[in-house]
């Protein structure tokens, strides 16, 4: 598919361990080395707070952690002459988002600061927060076209600070402390259970295009709901190795507006395995451990009340399948919390879609009841570039993979697809983000275009 390399993976899963018993890095590099051990082919089923561990308060010790990665397997060298003064390579980002603490990270090729200020949005005494580096060796690499930045292999330093004893239904600012050119970003507390609040949709984030910063432009600043998105769920495919002139190093600057806005809560696409070690070093190093417990690859996470599960549609998603009686399990278990109000399903490749690729009916039809019973109205989906917003059976389906990637055609199975047919409500081949409002008792939805146009408007009651 469009060039893409796969790792070979091995048969297996991962559960069961309980990351608010440990202290963040130790078993993010825990579980991160599990999980990278423990997945597995795609199947043809789905082609187509931590509330501040005691012992990790505002201020952390800078610790550096044993390497993820065994030094013998690679023969990477640190690349401490192209580090630069400040040497933060990527980010800073947010991700977990709870009512009282946020994760923000940024990477580093060597020892660089950990500390961070943070400062309520629209003023406030700043507070500053120390984090914990994790040393790995990246073992990804990509230097193949000239004036492309490469990625290089070699050790890296994730700073993770842990963000805690934060209000609410907050949105805060921060800034990295170095002694360089300023390293901002954004990102809002979990809203109080009742709250509205805006979040963005979007998929496919090929940033070398030059499209995705236009889109979010658009959607990240004043919505049409008057409000910024508190943060973004990411419908998977985040960097486009086979568009051979992106690599991380041009990518993450080409995606700053987004990453900085608020938290970003990926779900894992199919070009997050394109060139070896690519998952385990980029995705899962820098983006894993973004829901509130384990496991990585697929999770929840809620803000007002509103709980949102990102899928992994490289992972079997059959009836009976590891991940199917999780999603079944965790979606019956957030409908009976305190505060509960909707629950929203997000993964990249679509279970209903127009363009070329697979639909997967068997799927539709079989989490249909679970998604009536625990309060699912609105599944969001990735993987096709450009926008589709099916009505079935009382869900909405929306693709949403417009971030930037070159556009599909989405009519391609229009007349051998008669039921979806039926279904499709709206379709635009444009570059856009979907913005969704949070209202009282129901989505409040608009896909809003690169150049600002409204391409569909439309709004799904939680029940
Ligand atoms: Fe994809």
């Amino acid at each position: 598919m469009r060039g893409m390399i796969h790792e070979p993976r091995t048969s297996g899963y991962l559960s069961g361990v309980r990351r608010s018993r440990l202290l963040v890095p130790a078993v993010t590099a825990l579980v991160l080395v599990g999980l990278a051990a423990a997945r597995r082919a795609p199947t043809g089923s789905s082609d187509g707070s931590r509330p501040g561990a005691s012992s990790a308060g505002p201020t952390m010790a800078v610790t550096s952690t044993p390497m993820a990665v065994p030094s013998s397997a690679v023969s990477a060298t640190p690349e401490v002459a192209s580090c630069g003064a400040v040497g933060i390579v990527h980010g800073p980002w947010s991700l977990r988002p709870t009512e009282s603490s946020v994760l923000v990270r940024w990477d580093a090729c060597r020892e660089a600061s950990a500390d961070l200020k943070v400062t309520r949005e629209g003023g406030g005494a700043p507070r500053t927060y120390t984090g914990t580096r994790r040393r790995s060796v990246v073992r990804a690499s990509y230097d193949t076209e000239p004036g492309v930045a490469p990625d290089k292999a070699g050790v890296r330093y994730l700073t993770e600070v842990m963000v805690d004893g934060l209000a609410p239904s907050t949105c805060y600012e921060y800034e990295v402390v170095v002694a360089g050119p300023a390293l901002r970003g954004r990102f809002c507390t979990a809203r109080r259970p009742g709250d509205s609040f805006v979040f963005l949709a979007t998929g496919d984030t090929n940033a070398s295009t030059g499209k995705s910063d236009g889109v979010f432009a658009k959607v990240l600043g004043r919505t049409p709901f008057g409000a910024r998105p508190d943060l973004t769920l990411h419908l998977g495919d985040m960097q486009y190795y086979d568009q051979v002139v992106e690599s991380y190093a041009t990518w993450f600057p080409a995606m700053d507006r987004l990453l900085r806005a608020g938290a970003i809560a990926p779900a894992i696409g199919n070009h997050e395995f394109e060139r070896p070690h690519e998952f385990e070093d980029y995705y899962l190093r820098l983006f894993g451990g973004a829901g509130l417990e384990a496991p990585v690859e697929h999770y929840r996470f809620q803000s007002g009340g509103i709980w949102f599960f990102s899928l992994d549609t490289e992972l079997d998603l059959a009836p009976g399948s590891p991940q199917g009686k999780w999603l079944e399990a965790q979606l019956a278990d957030a409908a009976a919390q305190p505060g509960h109000r909707a629950s929203v399903v997000y993964f990249h490749k679509p279970w209903i879609t127009l363009s070329t690729y697979p639909n997967a009916p068997e799927l539709r039809r079989h989490y249909l009841e679970a998604f009536r019973k625990f309060g699912v109205r609105l599944v969001l989906q990735g993987h096709v570039h450009g926008y589709e917003r099916f009505e079935e059976a009382g869900i909405t389906y929306v693709v949403s993979g417009g971030g930037g990637a070159a556009l599909h055609d989405l009519d391609v199975t229009v007349g051998s697809r008669p039921a979806e047919a039926k279904a499709r409500k709206a379709h635009a081949k444009r570059h856009h983000g979907t913005v969704v409002r949070v209202a009282k008792d129901r989505f409040e939805v608009r896909a809003i275009a690169d150049d600002g146009a409204v391409l569909d408007t439309f709004s799904v009651p939680f029940r």
